[in-house]
């Protein structure tokens, strides 16, 4: 698949790793200096590239939004276009000082995002998930006793897609519904972030959401 990433930080950067890795073709886009993003890609080996927003769109299948809430503004206008894109959204709510949720209750960052694309296919996820943990995800990926990972949106395509690497990332896939259920996953958001930053778990946990048969049958295997 051919994926831009916009918003080159802890989650993009590495979940851009992790799909080129997986060899797909991933143009790492928007930081605040290049050499960053081409290090980057060095890293993550063939199959990365550096673009600008707009490149790193024009010929993605899926745009992977990673940026800071009050950064959005700015890279839709440096991407340009979206539509017909599949875009995948990471992004929490947040102000400022990433305290609190500026969109909620009756409404969504990602709602509030698809209202911004009404032309692209907007799936959320990874909204409660520590960008520390994803690589140890991924390193584990063999192991049957996966993480989950919730994803909502509302076009089924969109979310195979987003299904699919959230598979090859090492989650399962777990499909809660349509994009408004990201009403209740961003604030599950903020708990993650809790349990991350302010207790002693730290910050490299996954949840797993498991109906009890299922959970014992898979840990006995
Ligand atoms: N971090 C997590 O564990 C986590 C977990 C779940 C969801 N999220 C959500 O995921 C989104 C991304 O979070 P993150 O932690 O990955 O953020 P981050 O590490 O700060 O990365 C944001 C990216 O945006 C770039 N950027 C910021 N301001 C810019 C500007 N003015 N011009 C160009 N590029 C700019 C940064 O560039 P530089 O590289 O130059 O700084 C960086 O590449 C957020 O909405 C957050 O709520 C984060």
């Amino acid at each position: 698949m051919r994926i831009g990433i916009l918003g080159a930080g802890r989650m993009g950067g590495t979940l851009g790793s992790l799909l080129t890795a997986q060899g797909h073709q991933v143009t790492f886009a928007y930081a605040r200096n290049r050499e960053k993003l081409e290090r980057l890609v060095v890293a993550a080996g063939p199959g990365g590239r550096v673009g600008t927003p707009s490149e790193a769109v024009a010929e993605a299948d899926l745009v992977l939004l990673a940026v800071h809430w009050l950064q959005l503004d700015d890279v839709l206008a440096q991407a340009g276009s979206l539509a017909g894109r599949t875009v995948l959204s990471c992004c929490n709510p947040l102000d400022a000082d990433d305290r609190e949720l500026l969109i909620g209750h009756f409404d969504s960052g990602a709602e509030n995002l698809a209202r911004r694309l009404p032309d692209s296919r907007l799936v959320a996820a990874f909204q409660a998930t520590p960008s520390e943990v994803l690589r140890s995800v991924y390193d584990n990926r063999a192991d049957p006793l996966r993480p989950s990972q919730l994803l909502c949106g509302d076009d089924a395509t969109a979310k195979g897609q987003v299904a699919g690497l959230i598979t090859e990332l090492g989650f399962e896939p777990v499909d809660a519904g349509p994009l408004r259920v990201a009403r209740y996953l961003e604030p599950f958001g903020m708990l993650s972030g809790v349990l991350a930053y302010e207790t002693d778990h730290g910050p490299e946990w996954a949840y797993r959401c498991a109906r009890l048969d299922r959970l014992f049958e898979v840990a006995r295997r």
